[in-house]
């Protein structure tokens, strides 16, 4: 097969370009779908998970930011703006300078893992802390872009470029399966992920491979659950640092794909979320930052309540690469045993009892 070229080149025909887009890429895309030999097994069901942590910055943003880069660079944009609770930011930062345009990214103050801050940071990215959480960001960003000649980023953004781009995982998955499964899973902060992926899976069905679309199953963090409530939440609070949004900027398009795919949206608590981070690590060899277990998290909760049918084919997104926050991980492992050996391979074998 042909290298893969990024999601701008291989799925060129659906993305809003033309021949006079400059194509701003780092190969994103074309991520690993591995199957779960433990999430089939504990649900009866076939289980595939979308490793979108091996994507050039660590999360899926990659996909649509090649696009809004892209599409920014061909307008002569010189400085593009964000909001994020982290991975946007890492994202934006390194296609802009890729792009040859100054990247501007508003963080909550204190509140993102250093692996995404360190990310911003060696870009030579403006990194601004905001004190506020992601939704006060997102305010300040938008505030910018509509004074000055800065141009926004953020999957909120009206001309649905980082969606366009974001699509592309569903087209990958039809691809990979040869049609959409019964239903997909996965993390709901912001709602563009969940809202991008229907669209997707709903394109592939109206002019495409796919016979049909599956049902989108949303999960939120208990203390960070407005789509789920129904209601803002003022002080979002989670593990799950990267979904600590009150005000969800594409609600109501995640409420319509949950609608329309007859879907659902389910709060989990932090404990299982940090449980299914820890056992995907274990069983599968997947690690993921926290708010990327929340899908697999949400699906054993579901399964334990009786909810899900067996024998299903499910997709879950894992979004984000577990390096991104090693602190998180750290301490939910605890106390590690330290074995120390001197360089000795007898001393070693002891130590390990093998023999
Ligand atoms: N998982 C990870 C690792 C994320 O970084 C995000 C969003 C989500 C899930 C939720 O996706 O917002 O489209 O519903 N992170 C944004 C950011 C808010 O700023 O990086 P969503």
């Amino acid at each position: 097969a042909a290298p893969w070229r990024g999601v701008i080149q291989e799925y060129r025909d659906r993305l809003p370009v033309t021949d006079a887009t400059p194509v701003v890429t780092l190969g994103e895309g074309g991520t690993p779908l591995v199957p779960s030999a433990w999430l089939s097994e504990e649900t009866g069901c076939e289980v595939w998970i979308k490793v979108e942590g091996d994507n050039p910055t660590g999360s899926f943003k990659d996909r649509g930011m090649t696009v809004a880069v892209s599409k920014a660079a061909e307008q002569g944009v010189k400085v593009v703006v964000c909001a994020s609770t982290g991975n946007t930011s890492a994202s934006a930062a390194v296609y802009a300078v890729r792009a040859g345009m100054l990247p501007v990214v508003l963080v909550p103050e204190g509140r993102i893992a250093r692996g995404k801050l360190v990310q911003a940071i060696v870009t030579g990215a403006k990194l601004v802390q905001v004190q506020g959480n992601f939704d006060a960001c997102l305010a300040v960003a938008r505030g910018l872009t509509d004074r000055y000649p800065v141009v926004l980023v953020n999957s909120a953004n009206k001309d649905g470029y980082r969606l366009a781009g974001q699509m592309t995982a569903a087209y990958e998955i039809v691809d990979v399966l040869g049609d959409a499964p019964d239903l997909h899973v996965l993390p709901v902060g912001n709602a563009g992920n969940i809202t991008a992926y229907w669209a997707g899976y709903q394109a592939y069905k109206e002019n495409g491979p796919a016979t049909r679309v599956p049902r989108m199953w949303g999960y939120q963090a208990e203390g960070a659950a407005p789509i789920v409530h129904h209601a803002p939440v003022a002080q979002p609070e989670t593990v799950a640092t990267a979904i600590r949004v009150g005000n969800p900027a594409r609600w109501e398009d995640a409420d319509a794909a949950l609608e329309e795919s007859n879907g659902r949206i389910e709060a989990v608590p932090d404990s299982e979320i940090l449980r299914a981070q820890a056992h995907l690590a274990s069983h599968d060899g997947i690690f993921v930052e926290p708010a990327s277990a929340v899908g697999v998290a949400g699906l054993l909760r579901s399964h334990a309540a009786g909810v899900l049918d067996p024998g299903q084919r499910i997709a879950i997104t894992v979004t984000g690469h577990g390096l991104k926050d090693v602190e998180t991980a750290l301490d939910f492992a605890g106390d590690v045993p330290q074995l120390v050996v001197p360089p000795d391979a007898e001393a070693a074998a002891r130590l390990l009892d093998l023999g």
